[in-house]
Formats: C-alpha cells, structure tokens, sequence
C-alpha cells in the first residue's frame, strides 16, 4: 500500500516510515522539515511542503497517488504550545483540516470512497485479523466496566440486537449461563470469544489493572512513563534565545 505520512521526517513520523516498509509498504514522507530532519526520510519518496498547503499537498497525492495518509506534522512542545497557542492551532487542528479538505477533493466520489473502503478492510483483516464491524466494537468498549456503554453500542450500532441488551448482560455477569447463538452472535461482532468478553467485563476501560485508583487517566499515563525505556528530562529553550527549562520526553 502507499501510504502518505505527513511529519514524516520526525522523531515518531521516521519511525512509522521505517516500520510500514519493513511491512512491505511504500511511504512517501510529507514534510516541510521544521522540526524533521532529511536524513531521516530514508524509506521512501520525499515531498518538501507545509501540512497548510492545499496546493503543494494536493500536487503530492496526484504524483504518488497514497491510498493511505497518516498524519504526524505537528507542531509538539507543551510548553511552547502554551505561549504560541494560536500557531499550534493553525498547524495541528488547521493543518489537519487542510489534509482532510484536500485528501476529500481528491477521493470524495462514490467509487473513490467504496475503492477506499474496501483497501481498508482488507488490510484491517489482513493486519489485525479483525472485520470493520469488530474494529467499530472495539472504538465503543462496550463490554468492560460491566457492560456500561452496551446499550449505546447496540443501539447505534445492533439495533436488531438492542432488544437482548439483557440476555447479553446476564450471560456476561453469570459464567454458569449458556447461550451459544447468542455468544456466536458476540464474536461475530467482537471477534472474541465469550470467555474473553467476560474478562473485560470485570475490567475498567481504563486502567488494564483493575486497581482502584481515584485518578485514572493520571494513572495509565504515569504506568506508560515507569514502563518506557526512551523517557528523559532534557533541558531545552521554548524558544529561540530564551531561558532554560527542563521537559520531560517521552519515546512513546
Ligand atoms: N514523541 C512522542 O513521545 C509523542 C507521543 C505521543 C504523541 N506524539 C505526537 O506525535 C506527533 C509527532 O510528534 P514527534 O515527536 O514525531 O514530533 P517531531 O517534531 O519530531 O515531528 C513533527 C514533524 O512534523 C513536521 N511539521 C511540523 N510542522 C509542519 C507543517 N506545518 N507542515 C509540514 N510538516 C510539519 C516537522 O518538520 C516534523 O518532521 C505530534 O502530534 C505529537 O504530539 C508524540
């Protein structure tokens, strides 16, 4: 597949690059090198422009024709962000924006849309062994946390199902239960199997733990860091000829 990758020549963009041509994929790096360096586009074509350049960025999808784009050019440091907020806006939620405005001029028809669609799951199927139905239930969770969010899930998603939220919640909770339509039903839609799906029940969405915590965002942000080997505190400027200051990195 060839995949455009805006911010392909940065720290997180390189890597993707390096890591979609080991899988037999062709990367084509978009990047106006603010950040990025060249001697990292090493896996594939290079085109040189800004994520806000309609032109440049539609002229660089005619000349390689992705049928994928991941997007990583942006604009990164916290603490900048906080002084500068208006750039950061103009070029992580404005640029993103133009990227999708401009990937719609070109792929927003009918055919275009069901050629993509079809690329997409294949490769979903291929890559993660899961259909575009179980990719959607996996976005909703809709089985932790004691089954919480099923009824939205159903409802949006099963409404033929929406009927039997309770059946599902009972064969969930009680492992004495059998039921096996209803948990083919539950993998057809999963992709896991029932005693797989009463695991997560007892599981939080958010901490993979189950510990009891109070703070659960700050809790899964401060497992990654412990746990990653590419964490350091630098000392950097905020900006061209200011004071030092000291940033946590991350790898991840
Ligand atoms: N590094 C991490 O640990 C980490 C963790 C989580 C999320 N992220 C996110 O991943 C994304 C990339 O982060 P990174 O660490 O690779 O940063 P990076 O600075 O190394 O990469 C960003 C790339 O975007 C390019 N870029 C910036 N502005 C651009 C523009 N206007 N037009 C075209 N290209 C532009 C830069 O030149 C650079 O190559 C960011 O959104 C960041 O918040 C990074």
């Amino acid at each position: 597949m060839r995949v455009l990758v805006a911010g392909g020549a940065g720290y997180i963009g390189s890597h993707t690059c390096k890591a979609l041509a080991e899988a037999g994929h062709v990367p084509v790096v978009y990047d106006n090198l603010h950040t990025g360096h060249r001697w990292a586009v090493k896996w594939g074509a290079f085109e040189q422009g800004d994520i806000n350049d309609p032109a440049a960025l539609g002229a660089a999808m005619k000349r390689h024709k992705p049928e994928a784009v991941i997007n990583f050019a942006a604009l990164a440091y916290v603490g900048e962000s906080t002084r500068e907020p208006t750039l950061y806006y103009r070029v992580n939620v404005g640029g993103m924006l133009t990227l999708v405005e401009t990937m719609r001029a070109r792929y927003d028809s009918p055919e275009a849309a069901s050629r993509m669609r079809d690329t997409a799951a294949r490769y979903a199927l291929e890559t993660f062994g899961l259909t575009e139905e179980q990719l959607v239930c996996m976005a909703y969770s809709p089985f932790a946390e004691k089954a919480s969010g099923l009824g939205e899930f159903l409802g949006r998603e099963h409404p033929a199902l929406a009927g039997r939220a309770a059946d599902i919640r009972a064969l969930l909770a009680d492992h004495a239960l059998d039921d096996p339509p209803l948990a083919a039903e539950l993998l057809r839609i999963s992709g896991l199997e029932l005693s797989r799906l009463r695991v997560l029940h007892g599981r939080s969405v958010r901490r993979p733990d189950g510990g009891a915590g109070t703070d659960a965002g700050t809790e899964v942000i401060g497992a990654v860091l412990a746990g990653d080997p590419h964490k350091a505190v630098i000392r950097t400027r905020l900006a061209p000829g200011g004071p030092h200051t000291l940033e946590q990195i991350s790898g991840r």
